[in-house]
């Protein structure tokens, strides 16, 4: 039997960095929403060992794939010598901003558990999926969510109704941004660093109205400062989607910039101007929220 699961992404509509820790982790508050653009994943079982496959030719298909790691990791801790075979199919862009690879190690953990009989409680899982990466445990629920700490600390909550029924543009520039690095790089912008917490609440509470225009005004990125310096288009495409009546921010560490649109139509009307403005090489997608 074959299972398929989808791998939905997220975008932060707000991501506060509050100071660097003594582990080389950054502190922050989060708002993550998650967003209806899925990869796929199947998985069958199989003769002990994980075998991955991929369409994405660029992508490890052993332990440098998160999906690798999480099957290990999943095996190890419920004490399960048999195998599986799991094929990933990319649609989401690498490098982007979007948790993709994230969503896919979290999503790897559920139906591995799922599939042999829930052996590993909830918690368990949570904790597995932070010590793979800060963004994982995340997409083991399905609601927008306030996360701390290091982002693994989450916080599920309602839809927001300031974006129901919205759709979000979203626009990769045709490459990425290292996590790594721009957490790096934000060391040379100490206001960006040293970030005042109490951000994500209040964009919380703005997003529980129906009130997207000031709620938008609370959308803010730390890790826009490395990335705009090194990628200044970024800074333009950010521009030209608030200048076009869309709320528009960096996800994540980039290198996506996503505009939050009254409905899917607008969303592509906004699309098609960019287009004509910056030229086609962007990747581009209109989604709604999951
Ligand atoms: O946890 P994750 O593997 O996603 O983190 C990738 C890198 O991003 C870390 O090695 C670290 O350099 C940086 N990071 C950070 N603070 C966070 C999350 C990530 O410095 N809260």
């Amino acid at each position: 039997m074959i299972m398929l699961k989808k791998s939905p992404c997220k975008v932060n509509l707000l991501l506060n960095i509050l100071g660097r820790r003594p582990d080389g982790f950054h502190d922050l508050e989060t708002v993550m929403q998650p967003v209806n653009l899925c990869d796929e994943l199947t998985f069958e079982r199989a003769q002990p060992g994980i075998e991955l496959s991929c369409n994405d030719k660029s992508l490890p298909v052993d332990g440098g794939n998160l999906v690798f790691r999480a099957a290990e990791k999943f095996f190890f801790a419920a004490g399960i010598s048999d195998g599986v075979k799991i094929h990933l199919e990319k649609k989401i862009p690498l490098a982007a901003g979007l948790g993709g690879g994230s969503g896919n190690a979290a999503t790897t953990l559920l139906a591995l558990n799922e599939m042999f009989g829930n052996p590993l409680a909830p918690e368990k899982l949570s904790e597995i999926a932070a010590g793979l990466g800060s963004d994982i445990p995340f997409f083991l629920q399905h609601q927008p969510a306030l996360a701390v700490g290091r982002g693994e600390k989450i916080r599920a909550l309602d839809n927001f109704p300031a974006l129901a029924n919205r759709a979000i543009l979203l626009i990769h520039p045709g490459f990425g941004i290292s996590t790594p690095w721009a957490y790096q790089n934000l060391a040379r912008f100490p206001n960006a660093l040293n970030g005042q917490p109490g951000r994500a609440q209040q964009l919380v509470t703005r997003l529980r109205t129906n009130d997207l225009k000031t709620a938008a005004s609370d959308f803010y990125n730390s890790l826009e400062a490395p990335a705009f310096e090194k990628f200044p288009i970024l800074k333009l495409y950010k521009e030209f989607l608030a200048a076009n009546g869309a709320a528009a921010l960096m996800s994540g560490s980039g290198s996506t910039t996503f505009a939050v649109c009254e409905n899917a139509t607008v969303a592509r009307e906004i699309g098609e101007k960019f287009k004509s403005k910056f030229g086609p090489n962007c990747w581009m997608a209109v989604v709604g929220l999951d």
